[in-house]
């Protein structure tokens, strides 16, 4: 198997501590050979921490050397998905980029279609896919036990959560608020669930009011004045089949768990929640209730990057591909055109 050679554009906290943690655990798959962050100082402070024999401020002097990528990983801002995936596909790299895959639906079709066109894999990096639990959600769907799937709650919801660092706030870095921060990972695991068929209805509404009071939270202190972006959006999404999904999602909400990640499945057989993966069901009149709660956890960030090289390979993979990517990328566009309205 050939070994593929990677760079990182974006130097920030995921590629410090998911990203490459991962690579370097892949040696016979993956060599890590370029570092490139928009700070010369900061890229090269990352790849001697990492052991990475070049580091650029400039990703145009990975490609033009001779030691060229075969895969870019791009863990950029979200305003930077669309321009490094294409410079990375222009020069025929495979991409696995971070969620959401851009800023607007246009852009990641012009990823997709790029990546089709060239003939490479591009990948978003959905690592929730990767749990066991959703792996067994997928499996109670698959082998017939949940029936059909006629309704999803997909939560992502912090109470206090509005960071305090960064860009998060910033609609022009950001794209959006809670939603393309947050709301994006379960979209992905409810659509995986649907098909990743595309909505034909969609009604949302989105709030800014924890936001703009400013104030301190669980995750520091944010400035009312710089907040430009939603704290909290929920959206109904119809699809042609009938099938429904309420996502609701927030950086800060006044409810009663400072964090709730989940899904709630309901199926004409049997309804699951994710976390912890649990099946509800009725058997000859009795109501049947079927707990996991101790699942060993995985890195599912190693997952996601192995399903990335799987795919590069031509092998058979769940990662978030570039199709999926575009259609995630217009139902969010489509959630805040009709908070919007
Ligand atoms: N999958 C997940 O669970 C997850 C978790 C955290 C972050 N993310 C995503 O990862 C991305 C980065 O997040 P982060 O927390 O690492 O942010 P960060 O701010 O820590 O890192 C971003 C990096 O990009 C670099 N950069 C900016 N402009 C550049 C340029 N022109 N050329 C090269 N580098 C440039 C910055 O210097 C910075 O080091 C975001 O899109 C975010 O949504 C995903």
């Amino acid at each position: 198997m050939q070994i593929l050679k990677a760079a990182i554009i974006g130097g920030g906290h995921i590629a410090d501590q998911n990203h490459i943690p991962a690579l370097k655990a892949l040696p016979e798959r993956v060599e890590l050979i370029a570092v490139c962050s928009r700070d010369i100082q900061k890229a090269r402070a990352l790849a001697d921490k990492h052991a990475i024999p070049m580091a650029c401020d400039n990703a145009a002097e990975m490609f033009e050397s001779d030691n060229k990528p075969d895969v870019i990983i791009n863990c950029t801002a979200n305003n930077l998905h669309h321009p490094f995936t294409i410079q990375a596909l222009e020069n025929n790299c495979h991409v696995l980029c971070e969620k959401p895959p851009a800023i607007h639906a246009a852009q990641a079709n012009e990823m997709a279609d790029l990546a089709e066109k060239k003939g490479k894999t591009l990948g978003y990096n959905f690592q929730l896919r990767q749990t066991p639990e959703y792996s067994l959600l997928k499996r109670s769907l698959e082998n017939g036990q949940l029936g059909e799937v006629y309704h999803i709650k997909a939560n992502f919801l912090r109470r206090r959560g509005i960071p305090g660092w960064g860009n998060f706030t910033n609609k022009s870095v950001q794209g959006g608020g809670a939603l393309m921060d947050l709301g994006v990972h379960v979209l992905d695991l409810a659509l995986g669930l649907l098909d990743y068929s595309e909505p034909d209805r969609i009604i949302a509404n989105t709030y800014d009011y924890i936001g703009k009071a400013g104030g301190k939270g669980l995750m520091g202190s944010w400035d009312a004045e710089k907040f430009e972006v939603e704290d909290a959006c929920f959206a109904h999404l119809s699809f042609p089949n009938h099938a429904s999904i309420t996502l609701s999602t927030s950086f800060a909400l006044n409810t009663n768990k400072e964090k709730d990640v989940n899904l709630e499945v309901f199926g004409t057989k049997a309804g699951a929640v994710l976390y912890p993966f649990s099946l509800y069901s009725e058997m000859e009149g009795e109501l049947v209730n079927m707990e996991f709660p101790h699942l060993e956890e995985t890195d599912i960030q190693l997952k996601n990057t192995i399903a990335f090289l799987d795919a590069c390979e031509g092998k058979s993979s769940n990662i978030c591909n570039a199709a999926q990517g575009a259609i995630l990328q217009k139902i969010v566009e489509e959630i805040y055109k009709s908070a919007a309205k």
